[in-house]
Formats: C-alpha cells, structure tokens, sequence
C-alpha cells in the first residue's frame, strides 16, 4: 500500500490531495483490508493530506468494503475502453456535413475552456463538494498544458468555420501507446449529438496509427452514455470496472 499526493489537483484546489494505491494487494479478510485502509488515512494525515481518492478495478470487493468501511464514499465508476488503431482506418464512419479537423491555434483554447464551462459532468467528484467553476477549468487547463508545453497534438474540429469540439492526442514514446490519462475531448454543447466526438476521436485513431502506435485505450464515467457510445461506435472494448473513491480526511 503506498499513499502518494497528487500535485496536480493539490495546486490547483488548494487542497491537499492525495491517492492511495494497493499495487495489486489482496486482503484475506475485510477485517484485513479494513486495517489497510485504516493505515492509509494515518499515513495521509501524517502527510498531512486534506482530501484521498483511490482506483480500485470493481474486482477486488474486500478492498471495496474495506474502503468503505474505513468511511471512503463511491464518487465515480469509471469504464476503461480500448481499441486497435488499424481498426479506425478500415471501418470509416461518416462525419457531420460541413465538418473539418486540424490542429489547433492559440484562440481556439477560448472556445475550448468555454465549451467546458458551459457543460454538465455526469461524475460526482465534478459535482459535489468541489468548486464546479475550477474543477471546470482545470480541464480548460490541461488543454492549454498541452498546448504550450507541446507535450503532444491538439485537433480542432469546425463545422461551417466555427468551432465545434477538440481532442488531446499524446504518445507516450516509452510504451508507445496513449499516456493512461490526460487526455481530454470536448464538444461544444451546440454541436453535440451529431457525431463530432466520434470524429474526433476516430481523426486521432488514425493519427495514433500513423504515429506506429498499435492499440488505444480511453474511457469514461460509467454514466458518460454519450461518451461510451462514441468509443462503442469505433471499435472500442470494454476492459472491465474501475471504482473511484473519495474521503475527506
Ligand atoms: C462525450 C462527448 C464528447 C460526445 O460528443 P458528441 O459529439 O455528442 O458525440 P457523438 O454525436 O459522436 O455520439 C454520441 C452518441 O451518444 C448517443 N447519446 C447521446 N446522449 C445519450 C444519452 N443520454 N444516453 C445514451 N446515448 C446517448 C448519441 O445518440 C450518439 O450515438 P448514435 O450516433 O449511435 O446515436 C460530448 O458529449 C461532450 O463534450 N461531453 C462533455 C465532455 C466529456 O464528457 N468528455 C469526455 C470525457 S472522457
């Protein structure tokens, strides 16, 4: 078990954040992963940490219990979804009329961080307890990272010249494949409904393909419905259950 902050969130909450991990620890007993938990929140007290979230595959449900027996509440279930980028280049869907992909110029993170601000999450870690406004931008804000830092490419699709969404593509070129998080899609709350995400996300499949990276994982809240039909639509697999916890300390 190992209890680590999250400097990320911590910055830009102004809280102190911390995840605890279990590296696949499988408790004999509730009684066990009670205890385990237990020292999780002394070790993250000790760290002074204000608030813990930890990621547990749904199948390991005495960690569950334990967690939630140690006063953890199910804030998320989050459904991670993968795919072969060969797939996208021979089963092509049709994308909106009028709809063109490219990359992004400095304006459009304006259009970006407003279609964020103007959106509703269907994740109750987005919802309750935490300042809607930042944990918004903070998506706003990881685009904009991206962006200035070139850590890798950001694509803008316009319909008719006028913004319609945006997608981060990265590569992490020590697994070659797609970073396990970080990554960001986005359609303006106008444009959804008429398949711009899954163009997005079927433009960057192609690019993955291009760039020699074989298979893609992305995922979404267990009731993101629009988001997990996308990737349903492109070939996506379902690889089982994360849940997400969250305690304040
Ligand atoms: C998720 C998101 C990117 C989808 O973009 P979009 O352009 O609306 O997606 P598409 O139009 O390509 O596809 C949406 C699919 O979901 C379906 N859908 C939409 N609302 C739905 C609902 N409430 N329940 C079930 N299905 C739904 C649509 O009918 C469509 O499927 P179909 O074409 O087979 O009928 C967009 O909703 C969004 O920006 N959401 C907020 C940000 C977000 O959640 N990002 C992803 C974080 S992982």
């Amino acid at each position: 078990m190992q209890v680590r902050k999250i400097d990320f969130l911590t910055d830009y909450w102004g809280l102190a954040m911390g995840a605890v991990e279990f590296n696949g620890y499988r408790p004999p007993t509730l009684a066990a992963a009670l205890a385990t938990a237990s020292q999780a929140i002394i070790e993250a007290r000790r760290m002074g940490l204000d608030h813990m979230s930890c990621n547990l595959p749904s199948s390991q449900i005495l960690l569950a219990q334990g967690l939630q027996a140690a006063g953890f509440y199910l804030a998320d279930c989050f459904i991670p979804m993968e795919a072969w980028t060969k797939d996208a280049a021979r089963r092509p869907i049709g994308w909106p009329l009028g709809t063109w992909i490219r990359e992004a110029f400095s304006p459009d993170l304006d259009d970006i961080e407003r279609a964020y601000r103007d959106s509703k999450f269907p994740n109750r870690f987005v919802s309750d307890g935490f300042n809607r406004e930042k944990a918004y931008a903070l998506y706003g804000r990881r685009f904009r990272e991206v962006y200035e830092k070139q850590l890798g490419k950001i694509f803008v699709a316009d319909i008719e010249g006028a913004f319609a969404g945006a997608i981060i593509a990265i590569v992490d070129t020590e697994t070659n494949t797609n970073p396990p998080s970080g990554l960001g899609l986005i359609v303006a709350p106008e444009c959804r409904g008429k398949g711009v995400g899954s163009a997005l996300v079927e433009y960057r499949q192609g690019w993955y393909y291009q760039q020699g990276v074989e298979r893609v994982s992305f995922g979404a809240s267990f009731n993101n419905a629009p988001m997990l039909r996308c990737l349903e639509r492109l070939g996506f697999r379902y690889g089982g259950a994360t849940l997400c916890f969250h305690r304040r300390l």
